[in-house]
């Protein structure tokens, strides 16, 4: 999205939450690589996401700062549990300190590891009602083939950044493995007849996808 068509859309959506926005500005100012963060737009679409479904369980791979995580468990049914699970040892203090920030420590559970091999390992156990999947880039077909099962029928999984900053558009060069791996994962998901999905063109590309009851047909 255009710079001036986001500021618009920021300016007439609800602003943004004090504590979500503290964790914004913290994660801007202390953290390398802070554009990861989902930031207000894709965040009120998150927590909109999960009010409408009121999930009891949701599953996140790739928490950062947990700014997704706090979105996501804001719409959980009452007594719901989200899982979310970050790879980087030393976001833990600050992702723990975030969530008490957010009054959301009864709601988040954080689970440090590679999310590959905790879901390989059993530790994570289904049935989900959500799943967002957020983390390496280059994994994406893995974590897509990893958490299916772990979702219910009828449940989603949201996938962040299926546009990569337009780079799936263009050719892809067998060196640049994120954008194969997000092209890849697109390209699993339009041939999965398990599913149907849609990809929105919202900042870098989000994919919504249901889990069938009944297989159907598509092209
Ligand atoms: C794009 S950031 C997540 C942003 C966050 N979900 C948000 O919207 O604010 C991706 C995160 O995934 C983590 N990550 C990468 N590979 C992972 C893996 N295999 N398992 C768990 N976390 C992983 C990275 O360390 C990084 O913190």
């Amino acid at each position: 999205m255009e710079n001036a068509t986001e500021a618009y859309c920021e300016a007439f959506s609800t602003p943004e939450d004090p504590v979500l926005r503290a964790i914004y500005r913290d994660t801007q100012l202390h953290q390398p690589f802070p554009r990861m963060i989902s930031g207000h737009l894709q965040g009120m679409l998150l927590q909109m996401i999960s009010r409408m479904l009121r999930p009891e369980r949701v599953l996140e791979l790739g928490c950062f700062t947990a700014y997704s995580a706090i979105c996501l468990a804001i719409g959980l049914k009452e007594g719901g549990l989200l899982d979310t699970v970050e790879v980087n040892a030393e976001l833990e203090d600050v992702i723990r300190a975030n969530i008490r920030v957010a009054g959301m420590e009864d709601r988040i559970l954080l689970h440090t590891g590679d999310a590959r091999e905790l879901i390989r390992q059993g530790r994570l156990q289904g049935p989900y009602d959500l799943v967002f999947i957020d983390g390496d880039k280059e994994q994406y077909p893995e974590y897509y083939t990893l958490v299916f099962d772990l979702v219910r029928t009828g449940g989603y999984i949201l996938a962040d950044n299926v546009l990569w900053g337009g780079k799936v558009l263009e050719e892809v060069k067998t060196s640049d493995k994120e954008t194969g791996g997000i092209h890849l994962f697109n390209t699993m998901v339009r041939q999965d007849a398990r599913v149907v999905q849609l990809l929105l063109p919202v900042r870098d590309g989000l994919m919504i996808i249901r889990k069938l009851d009944q297989p159907t047909l598509k092209g």
